[in-house]
């Protein structure tokens, strides 16, 4: 079996035939050339220290950040550096070329991620006041009932593949709903965020096809205000224009569908495989939102973001930096830095301190919910399917990789079938398969009941993430008695009912 290196990756099966394989100009690494990103940024570690003089395409210049205290400095120092590519240099210089594949996130937009100032408190102000009115209670509830809704669609197969099957759908069911267009929500939506990131040659038209849908959306809330983040961000006292708001729509939902993803098949991967967290999840200590955590700083869903760039001259890591010139912003090499992770087998239970949501005055905004996406929709998986196992080695598990991320292509996994359940009723497994312990949760382990067939109802509805005009029920004590066939719960078995929303 191969080694893993120190991101935990696996080597890439063929290595390159050239010495010069990936070296552009002056000797400099061409990071789109690269087959193993993770192996390339330590030697440039080992050859630059903390911030490395890179090539991107078309062999434009570029500084990557890889050292944690020089990521954060950065992301920090809004006087210094800021994310406006206006300034940059090279494409100022006319040596990026409008077709240059990483235009879409270079050309400049009105969004918050691009602006600065009293600009970006504007924009990112409706934001989050759009995100605040989010009540986390019925958004979990929300995030159990799709789990429910998706893992139904498959369990009765004994297989499946969890990333085509359930890491790409959840987020998209959830962030539909926030955003106010549940009803949107299908497998042609999935498949058009999913080609127009993949930057195919279809992807403008399936990136109109998201476009459109979102215009409809801030037409109908426009015309009549609802509660969803659509709606809140319409009638925010920032008083963005339509296409601010279909901007900042985009935005959300491409942001958090890409990320979300990645860390839901992170997250699941590492339960299926990594021996520590067996290991741990079956001592009880560790759990799922712990897992999550460990799972940020390993393989953050964003291993770079395009990108920052100098105000003024500077000095960062050790390296002139000149006015003009862009920085990538790394949070994949930055969390494994060897001066704040020595050792990359101790345990980060407890500590958030790692860059996967950035940091500064552009931190993620929409990082509780990223969090809650896999917390929930993990547990409530696993508590479906608790015999849940992959169905290939872990050295045949496919992914692609580009600067920005890393993913799965997919995830086959096996299982005893199981009947559907009502999404409703807590998340449960019909047919008790061999036992594999998961103490998966918050609490002391859970010993299901014995099964109740619970019948499929025809398309249920999840309840709504936005607070509703009908009160949700305020207390445990108000769930439906009917949930309860066996015996009465403890406090602590109330209290995780309630905060797993079921
Ligand atoms: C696991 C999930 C997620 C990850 C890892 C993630 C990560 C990030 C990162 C790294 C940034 C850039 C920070 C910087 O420039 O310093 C960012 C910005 C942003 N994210 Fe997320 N994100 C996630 C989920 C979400 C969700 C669910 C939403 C919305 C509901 C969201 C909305 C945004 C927005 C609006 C920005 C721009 C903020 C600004 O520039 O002021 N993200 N995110």
């Amino acid at each position: 079996m191969p080694r893993p290196d120190r991101y935990g990756h696996l080597p890439a099966r063929s290595a390159p035939g050239c010495p010069a394989h990936g070296l552009g100009p002056g000797g400099l690494h061409r990071l789109h050339e690269s087959e193993d990103l993770g192996a390339l940024y330590e030697k440039l570690r080992e050859e630059h220290g903390p911030v490395a003089p890179v090539l991107l395409h078309d062999d434009v210049p570029m500084w990557i950040v890889l050292g944690h205290a020089e990521n954060l400095h950065m992301v920090r120092s809004p006087s210094q550096f800021c994310r406006d590519s206006r300034i940059w240099t090279p494409l100022r210089d006319g040596l990026v070329k409008p077709d240059h594949p990483l235009m879409p996130h270079i050309a400049w937009q009105p969004i918050a991620s691009h602006a600065e100032g009293d600009e970006h408190k504007r924009l990112r102000g409706a934001v989050m006041g759009a995100i605040s009115t989010i009540d986390f209670r019925s958004l979990r509830r929300y995030i159990n009932r799709s789990t429910q809704a998706i893992v139904n669609r498959f369990c009765e197969e004994g297989e499946a593949d969890l990333v085509g099957q359930f890491t790409e759908h959840l987020p998209m069911a959830v962030m539909c709903e926030i955003l106010g267009m549940a009803d949107e929500y299908n497998d042609r939506l999935v498949e058009a965020a999913r080609d127009a990131l993949k930057g195919t040659e279809t992807a403008i038209a399936s990136h109109s096809y998201v476009m459109d849908v979102l215009s409809r959306l801030t037409a109908r809330r426009r015309a009549r205000p609802e509660e969803d983040l659509a709606s809140y961000l319409i009638t925010h006292p920032a008083r963005l224009t339509d296409d601010e708001v279909r901007e900042h729509l985009r935005l959300v939902l491409f942001a958090a569908y890409e990320a979300t993803t990645n860390l839901l098949s992170n997250v699941l991967l590492t339960v299926l495989i990594d021996p520590r967290f067996r290991a741990q999840l079956n001592g009880g200590q560790m759990t799922v939102p712990e897992a999550v955590e460990q799972s940020l700083w390993n393989e953050p869903p964003f291993s770079t973001v395009f990108a920052y760039f100098a105000k003024q001259e500077t000095e960062l890591g050790g390296q002139r930096i000149r006015r003009g010139d862009g920085l990538l912003f790394a949070p994949l090499p930055a969390n494994v830095d060897p001066r704040v992770r020595p050792d990359l087998k101790a345990s980060m239970q407890g500590n958030r301190s790692h860059l996967a949501f950035g940091g500064g005055p552009h931190e993620c905004p929409g990082q509780d919910i990223g969090r809650s996406i896999a917390d929930v929709g993990v547990d409530a998986l696993l508590m479906r399917l608790p015999d849940v196992e992959l169905d290939c080695d872990e050295d045949e598990l496919r992914w692609t990789a580009s600067i920005a991320s890393r993913h799965l292509v997919s995830m086959p996994v096996q299982f005893a079938p199981k009947p559907p359940q009502d999404v409703s009723e807590t998340p449960n497994h019909n047919a008790v398969p061999k036992q594999r312990d998961w103490q998966i949760g918050t609490g002391p382990a859970q010993s299901q009941p014995a099964p109740t067939a619970a019948q499929p109802q025809p398309q249920p509805q999840p309840a709504p993430a936005h607070p509703q005009p009908q009160p949700a029920p305020a207390s445990p004590q108000a769930q439906p008695a009917a949930e309860e066939p066996v015996r009465a719960r403890g406090a602590w078995q109330r209290f995780l009912r309630w905060w797993r929303g079921y």
